[in-house]
C-alpha cells in the first residue's frame, strides 16, 4: 500500500488555518495551493508552502536522518473517533498512546490525528503533494504534536506539529 514517504515540519498554524479556510480547494479553481497563504487567516506559504511537486531531479538526500521509532502504530485500541468533517475523514486518536520519534525529527512526538486526500474529481484530485507532476490516488496524512506541549504551545512552535505523509496507489 504505501509507496513512499515524506515527513513534512508544519506549525499546527500552517496545518489548520490552511485547513480551515473555508475556500480553499485544489485544481480548476480560484484558490489553487499555490493562493492559499493569501487566503483570510492563512499562514502557511513561502519556506513552509505545502502541498508541493517535489521534483525528483532537484532533491538531496539527507545523511543525518534516522529511521523512525514508532509506538503503539498497530495497536488496536488507539482510535477515539471517526468523522467526515466534510473535506476528509479524520480519525482521532486517544492521548499520548501514540508516538513517533526519530526521522528527522528534533524530539518525541504524540500522534494526536490521521486523515485522508482523495478523489477522481475536479476539486479533489487525489494526493496533495506530487512527484513529479503527478498525483498519487490518495494521500494519508498523521498529524503528531510535540510531546509535552498544550495545542496552543504547539501552535505557536516553529517545530510544535509534525505531519507524515504517505501516498497511496
Ligand atoms: C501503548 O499502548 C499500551 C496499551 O494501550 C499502553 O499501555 C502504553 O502505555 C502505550 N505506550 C505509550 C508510550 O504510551
Ligand atoms: C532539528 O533541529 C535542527 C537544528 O536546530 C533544525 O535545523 C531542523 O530543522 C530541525 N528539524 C525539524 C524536523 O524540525
Ligand atoms: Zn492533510
Amino acid at each position: 500500500m504505501h509507496l513512499s514517504a515524506l515527513l513534512l515540519c508544519l506549525s499546527l498554524e500552517a496545518l489548520v488555518k490552511c485547513a480551515t479556510a473555508s475556500d480553499w480547494c485544489y485544481t480548476n479553481c480560484d484558490d489553487t495551493p499555490s493562493t492559499w497563504e493569501y487566503l483570510h487567516g492563512a499562514s502557511c506559504g513561502g519556506k513552509r508552502q505545502s502541498p508541493i511537486d517535489i521534483d525528483t531531479n532537484n532533491v538531496h538526500a539527507d545523511p543525518h536522518l534516522l529511521n523512525f521509532n514508532f509506538v503503539n502504530f498497530s495497536s488496536k485500541h488507539v482510535i477515539k473517533s471517526i468523522t467526515n468533517n466534510g473535506h476528509t475523514v479524520k480519525l482521532k486518536l486517544h492521548d499520548g498512546k501514540v508516538e513517533v520519534s526519530g526521522g528527522g525529527l528534533n524530539d518525541t512526538y504524540s500522534t494526536i490525528q490521521l486523515h485522508f486526500h482523495w478523489g477522481n474529481r475536479e476539486h479533489h484530485p487525489g494526493s496533495e503533494h506530487k512527484i513529479d507532476g503527478q498525483r498519487y490516488l490518495m494521500e494519508m496524512h498523521i498529524v503528531s504534536m510535540k510531546k509535552g506541549l498544550t495545542i496552543q504551545q504547539a501552535t505557536e512552535e516553529s517545530e510544535g506539529i509534525a505531519a507524515m505523509a504517505f501516498f497511496i496507489k
